[in-house]
């Protein structure tokens, strides 16, 4: 069957605040692709029917996922990319003649930002803070990236240990191909003392309650690149922060949206958009709001 328009989605609850329907109305204009994308706010225990439905029509090429269902997708998709897999989680739906794959453009949206911004990361000591979903979806493609160390700081000091563990067990699986991973990530105790970080990344969604993470102040200053996942319509009290403390490099995360989205659209299309003119227009509307 030809298909005239291509449909996809981002799934979510709730998913009223979603940017992603602008961002791929401007990647397909840049190829003129009929695509519609809209956003569906699927019930709280109701993704598989929900993805059903959007899958009924033969001219659905696939779904983003967002909060709370990327571990619903993880189950019901019939197989996964090794980012989703290591991921834990998975936020594009691809389908396939051969049934729907799940695949995660979270740590590849992260790390293109970070490159975007010139932020080098081959060889870079990172530190993590957060070890929830967020910090779990951008490991993988950071390791993929060569980080040379990355210490997780969490609240809960087990949370961390045991992000760790799971990433050590995972990237056994991938010894062959990720050859560095095995003993480059560890949980962070407060006292302990470390070497500077070149990155700092607050995988928490802390800032969006205007809170700060309870670290000391030396572990910011003068850190090269400091990276907040959260974005606001203004400077976090996290970026603040990292700016009152000298650091170089501050940076929200409306480019790490943009980078996701488009690798979400390479992984349906095989088309890279260009980002930059989307992450510039989503900045204005998000300073004049
Ligand atoms: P997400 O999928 O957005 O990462 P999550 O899995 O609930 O959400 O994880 C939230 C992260 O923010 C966790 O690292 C959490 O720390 P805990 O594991 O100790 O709960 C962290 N977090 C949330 N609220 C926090 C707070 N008030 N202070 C410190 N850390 C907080």
């Amino acid at each position: 069957m030809a298909i005239s328009t291509f449909k996809a989605c981002v799934f979510g609850n709730p998913i009223a605040q979603s940017k992603s329907p602008i961002i791929h109305k401007m990647f397909a204009e840049q190829f003129d692709l009929p695509l519609e994308y809209v956003k569906r706010e699927a019930p709280a225990s109701g993704f598989v029917e929900s993805a059903e439905v959007l899958f009924a029509d033969p001219e659905a090429l696939g779904a983003n996922v967002t909060m709370p269902f990327k571990h619903d997708a993880f189950a019901w998709v019939n197989s996964l990319s090794s980012q989703a897999e290591r991921a834990g989680a998975v936020n594009t739906i691809i389908r396939t003649k051969n049934g729907f794959i799940g695949d995660n453009s979270d740590g590849v949206g992260l790390v293109n930002d970070l490159l975007n911004h010139n932020i080098k990361i081959a060889g870079a000591k990172l530190l993590m803070i957060g070890a929830g979903g967020a910090a779990k979806g951008a490991l993988p493609a950071l390791l993929d990236a060569s980080i040379s160390s990355v210490h997780i700081y969490n609240r809960s000091h087990q949370k961390a240990v045991d992000l760790v563990n799971y990433t050590k067990e995972h990237s056994q699986a991938y010894i062959s191909v990720y050859p560095r991973q095995t003993n480059q990530v560890k949980a962070l105790e407060l006292a302990e003392q470390t070497t500077p970080f070149d990155i700092i990344i607050n995988a928490t969604s802390l800032s969006l309650s205007n809170q700060l993470p309870a670290l000391p102040d030396t572990i910011f200053e003068g850190c090269p690149a400091v990276y907040d996942m959260v974005y606001l319509n203004q400077d976090t009290v996290f970026l603040e922060k990292a700016k009152s403390l000298s650091c170089k490099t501050a940076i929200d995360g409306l480019g790490m949206l943009v980078e996701q989205a488009a690798h979400s659209f390479f992984l349906w299309f095989g088309k890279k958009p260009e980002t930059r003119e989307v992450y510039k227009y989503l900045r204005a509307i998000s300073q004049s709001a």
